[in-house]
């Protein structure tokens, strides 16, 4: 049997005619395949992008900003490079480093002048080591284990990854906690805003799965008088207590290592409970267990805060979307999280004055309260 003919052009045909269709012909053309090539080049993106990382390519432009100048830039203050140069530097091949300088330019992370390469504002603050925002360390260890990606079919089939981070979750959280920390803190500390953490006179703070503990360590920071208790596994807990220590705050935390399913936690004593990307990869029991053990925790009128990706109902947030696919890829459990399931999690809980928090683009939070005990 022959295939229908696409044809190349729009055509007039009689059934398409304003006649006949109520609308001109021009809605007949056919659709382009430009998402398609998106979700094709996604792969070649990445890894253009890890590379840069790998090779130290942004570093090595941050480092030639440092330079003598010798290209001209808009805001004059850019040394630009040309690839010659930044294959001696980096001791790469110059024509495959021209091919992935192009390709990071393509992306819209580098800058380039005729034959000389640049940081631009993106790349200076997201992905050089030193950036006020730097992503580098999280770019190789966002997506999870590359091979689950490549056994998706059967994940979808079987419903259970091929190795899951479950397996040894401290192989996986170690690098994971230090690549999102700079994030998660910046997140934290502009949450002040919206939270007020900064004004409460010594808030004791309970951290479950607190990584590097971004949370606690922003909150400390603003209130001199606090004090946090942190919590993660067993071989992931030293991530917290390293950084506890960078930021100064190290002498006001108790580290308390072990499954914060299992581990002991006082009734009642803490102002805030921190619940920072956990839930996700919990699946809607575990999820309930924990926000029921912040509840249990927390004395009345304290706070939980949850921080996580959430997709709306109608799933229109990508980014939330495919953080779910992302953890479900990987983890047993993990699944997207949708906004409404959270808040109703905390309703269930007995938490009130449930708020949707966005401290920094595209990091969210909700936060409720116990409500006031009862005379
Ligand atoms: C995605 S990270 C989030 C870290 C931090 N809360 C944040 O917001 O950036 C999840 C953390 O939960 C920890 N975790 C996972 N399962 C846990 C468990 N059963 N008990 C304690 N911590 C756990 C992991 O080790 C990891 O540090």
């Amino acid at each position: 049997m022959s295939q229908p003919r696409d044809p190349p052009y729009p055509e007039l045909k009689k059934t398409h005619t304003m006649a006949r269709a109520g609308r001109p012909w021009t809605d007949h053309r056919p659709p382009a395949a430009a998402p398609v090539w998106a979700a094709i080049e996604g792969l070649g993106r990445y890894y253009a992008l890890a590379a840069a990382l790998e090779l130290g390519l942004f570093d090595a432009l941050a480092a030639a900003d440092e330079g003598p100048v010798t290209g001209n830039s808009p805001g004059g203050s850019q040394s630009l490079v040309t690839a010659a140069d930044l294959a001696r530097r980096l001791g790469a091949s110059e024509p495959h480093l021209e091919s992935l300088l192009d390709s990071v330019t393509a992306m819209g992370l580098l800058e380039r002048t005729g034959g000389t390469y640049g940081l631009n504002d993106t790349a200076r603050r997201y992905l050089t080591r030193d950036g006020p925002a730097s992503m580098a360390e999280l770019v190789p260890v966002a997506p999870g284990p590359v091979g689950n990606w490549t056994r998706l079919a059967d994940t979808v089939r079987t419903g259970r990854p091929a190795a899951p981070i479950d397996d040894d979750p401290a192989a996986f959280y170690r690098p994971l906690t230090q690549g999102t920390f700079t994030t998660v803190w910046r997140s934290a500390a502009r949450a002040d805003l919206k939270i007020g953490y900064s004004r409460m006179r010594a808030p004791r703070i309970l951290d479950l799965g607190a990584g590097g503990a971004p949370w606690s360590i922003a909150m400390l920071e603003a209130c001199g008088d606090g004090r946090a208790v942190i919590n993660d596994l067993d071989g992931v807990i030293d991530i917290a207590r390293a950084k506890a220590a960078e930021h100064g705050v190290a002498d006001r935390c108790q580290f308390r290592p072990g499954d914060y399913h299992a581990i002991d936690i006082e009734d009642g004593g803490y102002d805030i409970v921190v619940l920072g990307h956990v839930c996700r990869t919990e699946g809607p029991a575990g999820a309930r267990r924990l926000i029921d053990r912040a509840y249990g925790a927390l004395r009345p009128e304290g706070r939980v805060v949850l921080a996580d990706y959430f997709v709306d109902q109608l799933k229109a947030n990508p980014h939330a979307v495919l953080m779910g696919l992302t953890m479900m890829t990987s983890t047993v459990n993990g699944f997207p999280i949708a906004s409404r399931q959270a808040a109703a999690w905390l309703a269930d809980a007995g938490f009130e004055a449930v708020r949707l928090i966005e401290p920094i683009g595209f990091q969210f939070a909700y936060v409720a309260a116990k409500p006031r005990s009862r005379p």
